[in-house]
């Protein structure tokens, strides 16, 4: 399904990446394969691998806005090769985060090797993206651009970092508002998907105000996103999504399907006023939050958010095929099973 939206870069952007990650030469092999089993390259033995893998919906997207604004996405290919390798940095630290076995449909790096191990790669991850964008002045990107693109990059994980931080946060809660909610996604999913609209547009234009408009675009559709990423957390097939559907509720994440339905089911509170021992009914659970109506109310909301983001896109007035991809991959973004 995202193969069509990526399928022009996927080459040279899996090139960039394996640039970048293969620059840590200082690696032993052993730390070097924890890194590349992340990126879905290779096996926890060091074998190649090629079955499921990340959608890189982000570097697509930054690719995209940054043709959509009239430039070379040659230009901006460290930018997206340095925010696949960032959202796979918090992919490895989240799974900590939230107890979470499988991702990919494979066990979780914390669970092939450890904890203390996946923390380090996670930082050793963190810094590969900073070497991502180093490799933007190797490209026609004037310094004022570059320097701008930092900017908003660092701005980027402390907000990811404070979206966290509210999600964990909000475990311990027996409830919290919509717009508690907004604000925790905004900051951990939302927050890197408009700096992929930011920074595209601005390599692709040099144009502040204009790269506003992909700003704003990114983040309705980051927002959109994490809705969605809710709804499948819950209802989503594990044999697609490669993720485990009990997770959410064992963990008693505050996600908008089940704030929403504590909210009118007196019965839920009660249920999720237990701690989990981790073996409760989950399907019980999940039948308690569907009786609300929670999932037609959720679908709502992100065509909600989604309009937004076509709207702001509107605004941004893309040219040419890279428009006419960012109008269908928001689309299929609320089709998505995986
Ligand atoms: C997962 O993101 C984490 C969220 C922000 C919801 P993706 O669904 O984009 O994960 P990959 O890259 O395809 O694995
Ligand atoms: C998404 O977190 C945000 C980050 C990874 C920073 P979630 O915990 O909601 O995403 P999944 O469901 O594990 O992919
Ligand atoms: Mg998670
Ligand atoms: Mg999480």
């Amino acid at each position: 399904m995202f193969q069509q939206f990526r399928s022009p870069y996927t080459e040279t952007l899996n090139t960039t990446l394996r640039r970048v990650v293969d620059s840590f030469a200082g690696a032993s092999t052993e730390f070097q394969t924890m890194i590349r089993y992340q990126m879905a390259w290779v096996n926890a033995d060091g074998s190649p691998y090629d079955k499921s893998a990340g959608k890189q919906v982000r570097p697509t997207l930054l690719l995209l806005c940054t043709e959509a604004a009239g430039g070379n996405w040659q230009d901006a290919l460290p930018a997206a090769a340095a925010v696949e390798i960032l959202h796979n940095f918090s992919l490895v630290h989240d799974d900590i985060q939230d107890k979470s076995e499988i991702r990919h449909g494979r066990e979780t790096l914390w669970r092939v090797w450890d904890e203390r191990q996946a923390i380090n790669v996670g930082d050793a991850m963190f810094a590969l993206s900073y070497c991502g964008m180093e490799l933007l002045t190797e490209q026609a990107v004037p310094s004022p651009v570059s320097n701008k693109a930092w900017k908003i990059f660092n701005r980027t994980v402390l907000e990811l970092t404070r979206g966290q931080n509210l999600d964990m946060t909000f475990e311990a809660l027996p409830w919290v508002s919509v717009e508690d909610y907004l604000s925790m996604i905004r900051g951990k999913t939302a927050a890197l998907l408009a700096a992929c609209g930011e920074i595209g547009a601005l390599i692709g234009a040099e144009d502040e105000a204009l790269a506003q408009h992909y700003a704003e675009f990114g983040l309705n559709l980051g927002i959109a996103f994490q809705v969605h990423d809710d709804i499948l957390g819950i209802w989503g097939d594990p044999a697609i999504t490669g993720k485990s559907a009990a997770s959410d509720i064992v963990l008693r994440k505050k996600s908008i399907p089940v704030l929403y339905a504590l909210e009118r089911s007196e019965r839920l509170r009660a249920m999720y006023a237990r701690t989990s021992e981790g073996d409760e009914d989950v399907q019980a659970i999940i039948h308690e939050i569907e009786a609300t109506g929670a999932r037609d109310y959720n679908i709502a909301t992100e065509e909600q958010y989604s309009h937004a983001a076509i709207q702001a896109l509107q605004r941004a007035n893309p040219q040419g095929h890279a428009a006419e991809q960012l109008f269908a991959l928001t689309d299929a973004l609320l089709q998505r099973e995986y």
